[in-house]
């Protein structure tokens, strides 16, 4: 694929590869650790405008990053008000890009008409956008293909973002009834890219640069944007982009070390050793009988000792 620059309002963007925001998965240490690796924008992992008001304990945490050049904020809700809130918080107070939620199909989230339960009321989401945008921060959006099988909202979704005052909006080719798994709709994310002029980015399914290609090419999409893949392999973004990657980091085993060296600075030696475990069967997907391998990584409790066991096996 054609790797470039781009633009999102007027803020300028490295590149059109773009790390997802991942719950539980896209923290400051993941972030800070990839994202010099030839990612164009990274995104936090969700974050709830309600909760920043109302000041929930995880909300530094969720939105620390020392990248705001590269780091977009992505937020979600259904109050308009708690949106421009949150966008105009001393929280989001650095972040250039605030992204929305409009795709999140987890259930918890969906209930409270949050996520992916906006694409049913899309006056409520252009509300939610034209309120956002009035904060000063340039406002992305992302969403989905629709909500259930054989729904392509997104061309109109799209279209109304963009007169809202969107500055760029994602579509991840899937409806929210297929949560993460099948297919991938290139013509709904197609007819997106063809129903705006604001930058539109591609997302699903892409774990190969082979895939990018596909991608981009199916869908005439202004950049991709990848999730899982990125996870598997860290190395996704600069295989794309052909970008010389300087510094330590050339193997899979050097990047899962600095990223839990990351994790302890920020949680501390014995949570960091928790939040790594999540990480551990992707990062051993290309090692070969390595279930004893994981199942003791797993077990360990420090830091330190995950890190000398990474350094065992991986
Ligand atoms: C564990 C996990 C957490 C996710 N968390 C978020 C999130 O916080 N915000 C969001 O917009 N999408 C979230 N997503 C969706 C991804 O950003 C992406 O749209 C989806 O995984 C499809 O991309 P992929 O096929 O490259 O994985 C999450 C996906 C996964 C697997």
């Amino acid at each position: 694929m054609q790797v470039r620059a781009l633009k999102s309002g007027c803020v300028p963007i490295y590149n059109n590869l773009f790390l997802a925001p991942m719950a539980g998965f896209t923290d400051y240490a993941f972030r800070s650790v990839i994202t010099p690796m030839s990612v164009g924008l990274a995104f936090t992992e969700l974050t709830s405008a309600k909760g920043l008001y109302y000041g929930g304990k995880n909300n530094e945490k969720l939105l620390k990053t020392d990248d705001y050049d590269r780091t977009a904020a992505q937020i979600f809700g259904r109050e308009p008000y708690f949106m421009r809130w949150a966008c105009e918080s001393e929280y989001l107070k650095y972040y250039k890009i605030v992204d929305i939620n409009m795709g999140c199909p987890v259930p918890k989230i969906v209930k409270n008409g949050e996520g992916s339960a906006l694409l049913a009321d899309i006056k409520l989401a252009e509300s939610i956008i034209k309120e956002c945008v009035k904060s000063g921060k340039v406002i992305t959006v992302k969403i989905r293909s629709g909500i259930k099988a054989g729904d392509d909202i997104a061309a109109e979704f799209a279209k109304m973002a963009e007169g809202a005052g969107a500055s760029l909006i994602t579509v991840h080719g899937r409806v929210r009834e297929a949560y993460y798994s099948g297919e991938v709709d290139f013509n709904a994310i197609a007819r997106a890219k063809r129903a705006v002029n604001i930058p539109v980015i591609a997302n699903g399914g892409i774990f190969t640069e082979k895939d990018a290609d596909i991608m981009m090419e199916r869908t005439g999409a202004d950049g991709v944007m990848i999730a899982r893949g990125a996870i598997a392999n860290p190395f996704i973004f600069s295989e794309i982009s052909g970008e010389e990657i300087t510094g330590d980091i050339t193997t899979v085993k050097d990047f899962a070390i600095q990223h839990l060296k990351k994790e302890a600075e920020m949680s501390g030696d014995k949570r960091a050793a928790i939040e790594f475990r999540k990480f551990v069967n992707y990062y051993f997907k290309r090692v070969e009988n390595s279930k004893t391998y994981r199942a003791e990584i797993m077990q360990s409790v420090s830091a330190e000792e995950t890190e000398r066991l990474l350094r065992k096996y991986l």
